[in-house]
């Protein structure tokens, strides 16, 4: 056995002045909400993703509030985290939604979405999602090339629609974030420079199916400061300046992005950013859309894993366990950091008396990790939990290495809904044709 200490969870953060989730500690047990998340790993087994609705609605609602005075259209940004469950649970309270697939238009639809509060980017919209698209009649599409223009006006022009768009726009902004996920700098295939843009205004009788309405710029994501997002936003205002009587537009997007606590990152909160930026947009008159994914669900979620194995070698300790880098794809992809703790904590052990362990899930290639040079306490058949998986977690995870997606919970005081079962063996090859053995 052996017991290692991860740095004490944080379970307020002053500088937040709020609850950041409700994955709390009580008399050394984890909690979600009400729940022993003990008690969940049992009933359910593991791997097992644990999402909190509470959290979920409180930063919700904390964008909504802090952006009241505004009133912008919220589309929660689906990739995030695409469970129906959720998807309900934020339509049902105002939330729209931010599509980039047919497969995220087939949810917003089977959740009942109001067609008028979904917006859609993508760099590579298929003619089959543009006519799905057009005819379930959503808000826009946010156009990411000029290609894309002339395919969208062709396809409204075969269906005598009149199709709503805005313009993605490339704002060429360095934004301090993991270099995979910057958006908005002028090597990315994102959007469209400000010269492009001007000349779609220009040559607006090019595209005579589609009417321009709004602008977009998403920069990227896991963003802790506002000062980009406030670059961006003013060089769309000089932009608007110029095209004045030009345009017709009635939305500006200003896409999703803004970052949380996985480590020790003090972003600026819902209420800090609004202050910061609704001067500015009140300035452009138009109506604001946001696009959060993170922000909402980042904190939401947690994945609860058990301890298999202990392994010390002449280098290193690893403590092996049952989700991988399939179930949470984060660390090995962009060297993310989540914090990690055990289910049951032993608060008298002390850190200096501890080894550094690798936290390694079963899949073979080095970069399955969820955690590296860790003070944990673990031992074989303990639980541990990954904090910070609400949001690219689940949705980001495969079945690599033939490894059965994980379930997924929700709760609700203390009340638990399971929202996605495991799948089974048979999942994994039923899509399979078995050329020597048909069935
Ligand atoms: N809007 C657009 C157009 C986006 O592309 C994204 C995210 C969002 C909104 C939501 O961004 P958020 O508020 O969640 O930052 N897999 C990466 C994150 C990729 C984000 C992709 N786009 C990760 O695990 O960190």
């Amino acid at each position: 056995m052996w017991f290692h200490q991860e740095n004490p969870l944080p379970e307020s953060f002053p500088h937040l002045n709020c609850k950041m989730h409700y994955f709390i500690f009580i008399k050394n047990q984890l909690y979600c909400e009400d729940l022993k998340v003990y008690d969940l790993a049992k009933e359910f087994g593991t791997p097992l993703y644990v999402y909190s609705k509470k959290t979920i609605l409180d930063h919700f609602f904390k964008i909504k509030r802090a952006f009241s005075s505004i009133k912008p259209i919220i589309c929660y940004s689906v990739k995030a985290n695409s469970n129906l469950s959720i998807l309900k649970l934020l339509v049902k309270h105002g939330s729209g939604l931010d599509i980039v697939s047919g497969g995220e238009l087939y949810r917003a639809k089977i959740i009942g979405c109001p067609p008028k509060r979904i917006v859609y980017a993508s760099v590579g919209k298929t003619d089959e999602e543009i006519k799905d698209g057009v005819k379930y009649g959503i808000l826009m599409f946010n156009v990411e090339s000029l290609a894309e223009l002339e395919k969208i006006d062709n396809i409204a022009n075969r269906l005598r629609r009149k199709v709503d768009i805005g313009l993605r726009i490339n704002p060429d902004i360095e934004s301090k974030t993991h270099e995979y996920i910057v958006t908005g700098k002028k090597e990315s295939k994102f959007g469209m420079d400000f010269h492009t843009i001007e000349s779609v205004f220009i040559n607006r009788v090019n595209y005579p199916n589609l009417n321009i309405v709004g602008l977009h710029i998403h920069i990227g994501s896991q963003i802790t400061q506002a000062a980009p997002f406030i670059k961006a936003i003013k060089k769309v205002l000089n932009l608007l300046k110029k095209l004045e009587k030009k345009s017709s537009l009635k939305y500006f997007n200003i896409g999703g992005g803004l970052g949380i606590t996985y480590d020790k990152e003090k972003p600026q909160t819902a209420k800090d950013f609004a202050r910061r930026v609704i001067p500015l947009l009140k300035e452009c008159g138009l109506k604001i859309i946001l696009e959060p994914g993170r922000f909402i669900v980042g904190n939401a979620g947690i994945l609860v894993t058990k301890v298999l194995y202990l392994k010390d070698t002449p280098k290193k300790r690893f403590i092996i366990v049952d989700a991988g880098m399939n179930d949470l794809i984060r660390p090995a992809l962009y060297n993310a950091y989540h914090r990690i703790v055990p289910l049951c904590r032993n608060v008298k052990l002390k850190r200096k008396s501890l080894k550094p362990a690798d936290i390694v899930g079963p899949i073979c290639e080095t970069s399955d990790f969820l955690g590296k040079d860790r003070f944990i306490e673990a031992r074989e058949n303990s639980y541990l939990a990954v904090l910070g998986c609400g949001a690219y977690g689940f949705t980001m995870s495969s079945n690599y290495n033939s490894r059965r997606r994980a379930a997924e919970v929700l709760v609700d005081g203390k009340k638990v809904y399971l929202i996605r079962k495991r799948e089974s063996y048979k999942d994994l090859v039923d899509k399979e044709i078995n050329l020597l053995n048909p069935r």
